[in-house]
């Protein structure tokens, strides 16, 4: 089965001082989505941005905006992120309101609903998203910061999510993803790679995105 490749750099990780030339950046480097990470000091400890910049980033961006949402109360806050400019939105399953309800809310407000895990979660817990989204956002580092180490045992989720579970839709892999780790990523099933750190903190960001592109269509499997 083909699967289309889409990376998707973390702007976690890039010079908030200079946000729109590092949207242009990556997309000119050959960026498919721009990862946005949204936190509320309360799902995760750390605090980062909210509509506001997502509607400036929204304004400078060619791309669609890959929302994920770290926070408590996402189907509270979801239509003000597709107002902004959301194209994709996640929630996590251990949120407060991380029910199934809150995919059907994000679909009827117009965006891709994506279902997102943390590593410490076993995959039962969202089988009864899986019908409901369009997007599964693994996590191969725990929420909160970029620059972690990634963890190699998530991999037998995405696997069994395409195996086990048939999932067919896009299956995204977020944290620790460096020219080391991409291609057992993909190789375990996942098409939508997130990267911050390997891109922004990367001495040639628009190499090193290419770079990983390379690595990630090296390892697809054969048709
Ligand atoms: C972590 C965020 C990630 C992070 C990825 O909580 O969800 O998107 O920014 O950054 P790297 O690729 O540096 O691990
Ligand atoms: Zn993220």
């Amino acid at each position: 089965m083909s699967r289309r490749l889409l990376i998707a750099p973390s702007l976690l990780s890039a010079d908030f001082a200079r946000l729109a030339e590092q949207v242009r950046l990556v997309e000119d480097a050959g960026a498919d989505l721009l990862h946005v990470d949204v936190m509320d000091g309360h799902f995760v400890g750390n605090l980062t941005i909210g509509p506001f910049v997502v509607k400036a980033i929204r304004r400078v961006a060619r791309v669609p905006l890959d929302v994920h949402l770290m926070i408590e109360e996402p189907a509270r806050y979801a239509e003000a992120f597709v107002k902004a400019g959301a194209s994709i939105l996640t929630y996590h399953v251990e949120s407060r309101e991380g029910g199934p309800e809150t995919a059907e809310r994000i679909r009827r407000l117009g965006a891709r609903p994506g279902i997102t895990i943390r590593p410490d979660t076993p995959l039962a817990a969202i089988r009864d998203h899986l019908p409901l989204v369009d997007f599964v956002l693994v996590m191969s580092v725990m929420p909160g910061f970029a620059g972690q180490a990634f963890m190699g045992e998530v991999l037998a989720k995405t696997r069994a999510l395409r195996e086990e579970h048939g999932f067919a839709g896009d299956l995204e892999m977020d944290g620790g993803i460096d020219a080391a780790t991409v291609s057992r990523c993909v190789a375990a099933g996942c098409n939508v790679l997130v990267a911050g750190n390997a891109i922004y903190g990367a001495p040639d960001p628009s190499a090193a995105l290419r770079d990983l592109r390379a690595r990630a269509e090296g390892a697809l499997p054969p048709e």
